[in-house]
């Protein structure tokens, strides 16, 4: 299998007056049309390893890496246009919070529109059209009625989904989702996270699944990255996972509460300094 995505020794760094920040320190790993998991706790660096691929890195940053392509083209010393056209169209990313990415002021359907003909010359009709099936593919109820709405006007859940539409709507190859459930309630995050599933499965994308819960991501990935402090600490397929090696990937395994288990009190998550070297 040709890889979608290779990155090795991806770094990120943020220069301050106090010195400088690595968030991202050394990560290496190839993606094929997959389902890849990013799991570590908050600050290990699984953002920035996202938005390094994605082109979406502070302008202060300074990344590097030995190799970064996606598809043959190396993304390093690719021109901004060339990243610009592949963000969007052939590569995208569905952030944490849909507040920070839809657009307040414009309506749901018009913004799905508007990322279409960024990336693709659609006449009118047809853009509505594809808006609309593209909301109906990520089982909103009532298309026609929501693409007047305004993101406001929807609740946290149906926000979501339109985000997963705008992002698909080109038809990407690699879809990165950040955290894209964190923010809602459990019975809406397990029917996003199935509309993402059957999306992924029809559509033979690349998926990198960023969070920071490690039952969730072992449950719908094929396989896990554990990062800790900006290194990959363990690679490991989901069905393995309990024959995981790395003392931070057990602990994260004994640290998820078990049903119908009476553990008094849960355990606290070890970390050793070593893992940071
Ligand atoms: N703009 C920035 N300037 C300086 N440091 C930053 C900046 N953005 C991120 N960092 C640092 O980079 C490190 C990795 O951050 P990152 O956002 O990738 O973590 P994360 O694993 O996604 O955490 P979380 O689970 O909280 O989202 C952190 O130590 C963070 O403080
Ligand atoms: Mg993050």
């Amino acid at each position: 299998m040709s890889a979608l995505l290779t990155v090795e020794d991806l770094r990120v760094r943020f220069p301050t007056r106090t010195g400088v920040i690595e968030a991202v320190r050394g990560v290496s790993f190839t993606l094929g049309r997959e389902r890849l998991g990013i799991v570590g706790e908050s600050g290990s660096g699984k953002s920035q390893t996202g938005r390094a691929i994605m082109g979406l890195t502070p302008p202060h940053a300074e990344v590097s890496a030995r190799t970064l392509a996606f598809g043959g083209i190396d993304l390093l010393s690719a021109s901004p246009k060339v990243r610009r056209d592949l963000r969007g169209k052939r590569i995208a990313m569905i952030l944490q919070d849909p507040k920070y990415s839809l657009n307040p002021v414009m309506s749901i359907g018009r913004q799905i529109v508007e990322t279409l003909k960024q990336h693709e010359k659609v006449g009118r009709a047809e853009a509505r059209e594809r808006a609309l099936d593209m909301l109906a593919a990520v089982q909103i109820r009532d298309p026609a009625r929501v693409f007047d709405l305004y993101p406001h006007e929807v609740s946290g859940g149906m926000g979501q989904r339109a985000m997963i539409a705008m992002m698909l709507i080109a038809g990407p190859e690699l879809l990165i989702a950040d955290e894209p459930t964190s923010a809602l309630d459990v019975t809406v995050q397990l029917e996003v996270l199935s509309i993402l599933d059957k999306l992924v499965a029809e559509r033979g994308m690349g998926l990198i699944f960023i969070s920071h819960d490690l039952r969730l991501v072992s449950s719908f990935c094929d396989r896990v990255l554990v990062m800790y402090a900006g290194k990959i600490v363990e690679e490991i397929a989901a069905s393995d996972l309990m024959n995981a090696k790395h003392p931070y990937t057990r602990g994260l395994m004994n640290c998820m509460p078990v049903i119908g288990a009476d553990r008094h009190p849960l355990p606290v998550l070890d970390r050793k300094p070593e893992w940071a070297l």
